[in-house]
């Protein structure tokens, strides 16, 4: 069988060995230095002014949109723009802290929203105050046109790029196209921590925020400097400082397993990201020469990393054949990510609205996908490319 995801995360054994020797002589496992270490290396690798690590990328997601409303980015009722092809939880956060989602349609040969169907939303809906623009599956459309348009339109551009870790157009690492970005660290996805998740961003104040945010809405994580002033602004003596909640909060912290983990797997970023490249561009040239799959557009990006490898069929009637195939030969497939959010019982149920977005119901039913990861060996690939020849 050629799982989704093969193991919790690479050289597991190695791994576990290791963090077996660290549980035992750790005496404190929770949010410390390990963590605080991870966010220096990621923001390091990603070249982000601020990394914020967290319990997952929903966690990330949630905190974000929280941070945002509580800077005053972001006021209740604000229209914010989603990708119709994402995951629940980049929506979620959106509905449940009193925001309106609005669905943009993607491309089908990138998966992504482009500039015209953004455009194309923008003339239904132009009270678009910020678009929080899922990079799916490792692949984006057109990002710098987007930034560019939001920009102009002063939208605010958040990035969920919790299947794109390591992707890079013209030079620059998806993540780093707007105001913020999120990352995920769940089995599965490129690096893994067990559960974790990060946020990305250059702004200090939205930083403070989000730090602020992740534990119960104190200051004890701002710097000496920032901590003296927001006590001085709210008149907070020494006795109460540890125990004043300056603004609306969550407990979203991870533990010192998942920062160690991190530190660990950070390292092999580079040789991940290559495998799932190297992986996508053999599958993909299967993928060209049959006609009955689309091919995907990605000439413009100078590395995909991939989350997973997508198959569209042109046809409806073959979607089936191909599910079959791939399910005979022991091959685990799924939809792609989760279809159509405007599908989704959660998004019937809280938008009353769920507009229309013809690409994103095309790939509804005309697509899956099949796991991408470092650990494919050769003869997995070869089976692999076999079914995706015509
Ligand atoms: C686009 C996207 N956003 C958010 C998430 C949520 O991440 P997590 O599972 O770490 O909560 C996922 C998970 O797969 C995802 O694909």
């Amino acid at each position: 069988m050629i799982k989704l995801q093969k193991s919790t995360f690479l050289h597991e054994n190695e791994t576990k060995e290791k963090l077996c020797e660290f549980i035992k002589q750790s005496r404190f496992l929770s949010m410390g230095n390990e963590c605080k270490k991870f966010e220096n290396n990621f923001s390091q690798k990603q070249g982000r002014g601020y990394s914020v690590f967290v319990n997952s990328g929903s966690g990330a997601n949630l905190l974000l949109i929280q941070a945002l409303l509580n800077g005053g980015q972001l006021k209740k009722g604000d229209v914010v723009a989603v990708s119709a092809l994402t995951w629940s939880t980049n929506i979620m956060p959106i509905i449940q802290l009193g925001l309106q989602p609005f669905l943009v349609d993607c491309e089908i040969n990138s998966l992504n929203v482009s500039i015209r169907t953004l455009e194309e939303a923008f003339q239904i809906e132009p009270n678009i105050k910020a678009l929080f623009l899922t990079n799916t599956l490792g692949l984006a459309d057109d990002i710098a046109g987007i930034a560019d348009f939001c920009s102009k339109n002063k939208i605010i551009l958040l990035e969920d790029n919790c299947e794109a870790l390591g992707s890079i157009i013209n030079g620059k690492l998806l993540g780093n196209f707007g105001l913020a970005s999120t990352f995920s660290f769940f089995v599965g996805h490129h690096l893994s921590t067990i559960e974790g998740g990060m946020i990305c961003t250059d702004n200090e104040k939205l930083y403070e925020s989000i730090v602020m945010s992740r534990s119960h809405g104190w200051d004890r994580h701002l710097s000496p400097d920032s901590q003296k002033k927001i006590r001085k602004q709210y008149g907070i003596d020494d006795f109460f400082a540890k125990y004043t909640f300056y603004d609306l909060a969550y407990n979203l912290r991870p533990t010192e397993i998942n920062g160690f983990i991190g530190n660990n797997q950070i390292n092999y970023w580079d040789f991940i990201v290559d495998k799932r490249f190297n992986n996508f561009i053999r599958l993909h040239k299967a993928i060209e020469n049959n006609k009955d799959l689309v091919a995907l557009k990605f000439g413009h990006m100078d590395v995909v990393s991939s989350f997973a490898i997508p198959v569209i069929l042109k046809d409806q009637l073959l979607a089936a054949d191909y599910k079959k195939k791939f399910t005979d030969a022991e091959v685990e497939i799924r939809p792609m990510i989760a279809g159509n959010m405007a599908r989704q019982p959660f998004y019937r149920k809280y938008v009353s609205n769920p507009g229309s977005q013809p690409n994103a119901e095309f790939i509804h039913s005309h697509s899956f996908y099949f796991g991408n990861n470092p650990e494919l060996t050769n003869e997995e690939l070869d089976v692999l490319e076999k079914l995706l020849r015509f």
